[in-house]
């Protein structure tokens, strides 16, 4: 693997799974992988999880990191091409590429502006980074994507499920949030989903806030939210801006967080989120810390994600 920028650079998602779920019970079999190897974390916007894990993850893989905290640590970047810079010091092409002459893999976290949609959608900046970069790439989390986010969640499927042994029905819903949210989680969530047979998979969002076709292409969708947790084994809660009416909130009802009444209509589902998320404004307390709640189980797996998609493009090194 050359570089990680989504599932579409994964030959074989059912394969990858199982090597993750490999990697989670033997976590330092390739701790000769990364020897005199470093891996550098670069992050233009807030994390706690993708950090840590990333770092876990190489440690296990007997690598080294370092971590640039941009907004705190680093120079004010140009992003733009052409510029006259009297505002910002350092033009992105120079930060990347000198970063890539300090690492072996460079992962790069930058959310979207929310404003500009074909800006946002066509990746401008991750493509940017890509072809500044001299060497390989991972995503942990760009303008529209979240794969290491998509894979962790996958695989706590997996594991809940006996590797999918029997079909299973797992919702993805809309929830209020008092800020406009990215689409990231949401639309690679919705990518990954696609590639596992035995999942019957069901959007539930109000109107207006429908994902970009590329992503939910032949997904069924409704914007009736008690009627998708019908029989659901997996409810995975997110909320994400309108991608029709660009970034904006077109819907703040709290009708649509996630409680103990409307599990109940489920077939007693997993309740899954990415974290951060908002106690009783996404979901409540009682659905949260329930023992159906499984959204520690997909933070730990955050590490093994990370971990199976580094040591891929490690091998590809030598
Ligand atoms: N889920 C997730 O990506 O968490 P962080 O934003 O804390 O990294």
């Amino acid at each position: 693997m050359r570089k990680f920028f989504s599932v579409e650079d994964v030959i074989n998602v059912y394969d990858l799974l199982k090597e993750a779920l490999f990697l989670k019970k033997n976590p330092y079999e390739f701790k000769h992988v990364g020897k005199n190897k470093t891996i550098g974390l670069v992050f233009f916007n807030p994390s706690l999880r993708t950090r840590i894990s990333c770092q876990k993850a190489a440690f296990n893989l007997g690598c080294n990191t370092w971590v640039l905290d941009i907004h705190k640590d680093s120079w004010k970047i140009e992003m733009n091409d052409g510029s006259v810079m009297k505002m910002t010091q350092e033009h992105l092409k120079e930060a990347i590429s000198v970063m890539s002459i300090y690492c072996d893999i460079l992962a790069v976290r930058i959310f979207p502006n929310l404003s500009n949609q074909d800006f946002d959608y066509k990746e401008v900046i991750f493509n940017k980074i890509l072809e500044y970069s001299r060497i390989p790439v991972v995503n942990m989390e760009s303008a529209t994507l979240h794969p290491l986010q998509s894979l962790a969640d996958v695989m706590t499927i997996a594991e809940f499920t006996s590797f999918f042994k029997k079909r299973c029905k797992v919702v993805l819903s809309w929830t209020p949030h008092i800020n406009p949210l990215p689409h990231s989680v949401a639309n690679s969530f919705s990518q990954w989903i696609s590639k596992i047979d035995e999942i019957d998979f069901t959007i539930a969002c109000p109107k207006k806030y429908n994902l970009h076709n590329k992503f939910s292409n032949g997904v069924f969708i409704t914007h009736n939210q008690n009627e998708a947790f019908m029989n659901a084994d997996f409810i995975y809660a997110k909320n994400w801006s309108s991608y029709l009416d660009y970034g904006k909130i077109l819907c703040t009802s709290s009708d649509w967080m996630i409680t103990v009444n409307k599990m109940k209509l489920t077939n007693r589902a997993k309740f899954m989120h990415c974290l951060p998320v908002r106690r009783n404004v996404v979901v409540e307390d009682a659905v949260l810390d329930s023992e159906d709640s499984i959204v520690l189980q997909q933070a730990e797996n955050r590490i093994y994600a990370s971990q199976i998609i580094f040591l891929k493009i490690l091998e590809s090194l030598s």
